[in-house]
């Protein structure tokens, strides 16, 4: 008897797993279609419930294409065991790994990695992502459709996912020290709290969806909420005085430097 078969291989059903299969129902993928691999029969379980159609299984099977979404300790462990169904191409997410490392863990397949941020959680990521030469394009492909069910996806050189890391791996955080240091700013300006959070929180989704328009640039749309001698000028004034943009400046390059030790302390 031929061994199953499914269409897509997920190796690891935790957030991340989780959120691109989420992602990819939510987009019309027949969920019959895709396993799960999760050693946590607990997890298994709550997965399956929450993913209907999905099979959600403790042992791989070979397929189309496999998804590696584990921690990266547990990395070599999982791509060895996709290679070893047969499987002939695989795309991780895990953070810090690198092609030459997952060409190590799974020899002989195609291998892709992808660089995905925590708004992937909510349909709302950027991703980068690249292969090996000897990935063809239509793996490629494959790799960018899976991927956009979660957000936008780049295709980058694998040089440049230490800068990635640092801007936009690491930039949700950012945005959040910026988030609780507005709410606080509100609190202290005289706002009850939860009005302080309401207010930050809707100014900042809704600057985002500003800038995400087509055309738009940071540098204009901040000009137009800037009057001269205005109340924003005045805060913008403070700001600048407080080097905020060389901080940030420092913090990515600080972050992407980081990402390189880390990698070469993983080889
Ligand atoms: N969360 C994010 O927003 C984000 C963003 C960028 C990149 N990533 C990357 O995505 C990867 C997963 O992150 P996560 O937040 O989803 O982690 P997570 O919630 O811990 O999920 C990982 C899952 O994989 C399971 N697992 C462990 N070893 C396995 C194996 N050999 N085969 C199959 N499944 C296995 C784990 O089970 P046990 O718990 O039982 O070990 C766990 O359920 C990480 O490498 C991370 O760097 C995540």
């Amino acid at each position: 008897m031929a061994p199953p078969v499914t269409r897509l291989l997920v190796m690891g059903a935790g957030r991340m797993g989780s959120a691109l299969v989420g992602g990819m129902i939510a987009q019309g993928a027949d969920p019959s279609g895709i396993t799960m691999v999760e050693p946590d029969a607990d997890r298994r379980r709550q997965v399956a419930g929450e993913l209907a159609g999905v099979q959600v299984v403790a042992e791989p099977l070979r397929a189309e294409g496999a998804v590696v979404a584990v921690k990266p300790a547990n990395g070599p462990d999982a791509c060895r065991a996709v290679a070893g169904t047969g499987t002939p191409r695989l795309l991780s997410v895990m953070a810090g790994v690198t092609l030459p490392m997952l060409a190590r863990w799974a020899p002989g397949l195609a291998v892709l990695r992808a660089m995905p941020n925590t708004p992937a959680l909510v349909g709302a990521g950027v991703t980068a992502l690249c292969g090996t030469a000897e990935v063809a394009e239509e793996d490629l492909d494959w790799a960018e459709s899976l991927l956009d069910a979660v957000g936008t996806t780049l295709r980058l050189a694998e040089s440049a996912f230490d800068a990635v890391t640092g801007l936009s791996g690491s930039g949700p955080a950012y945005i959040f020290l910026v988030a609780e240091a507005m709410v606080e700013a509100g609190v202290m300006a005289g706002l009850p709290r939860p009005v302080s959070e309401t207010l930050t929180f809707g100014t900042i989704a809704g600057a985002g969806r500003l800038l995400v328009q087509p055309g738009a640039d940071p540098a204009s749309l901040r000009a137009d909420v800037t009057s001269p001698g205005g109340t924003t000028a005045a805060g913008l004034q403070v700001l600048e005085r407080a080097a905020v943009r060389a901080a940030l400046v420092d913090a990515v390059a600080a972050a992407a430097e980081r990402s390189r030790q880390l990698g070469t302390l993983a080889e």
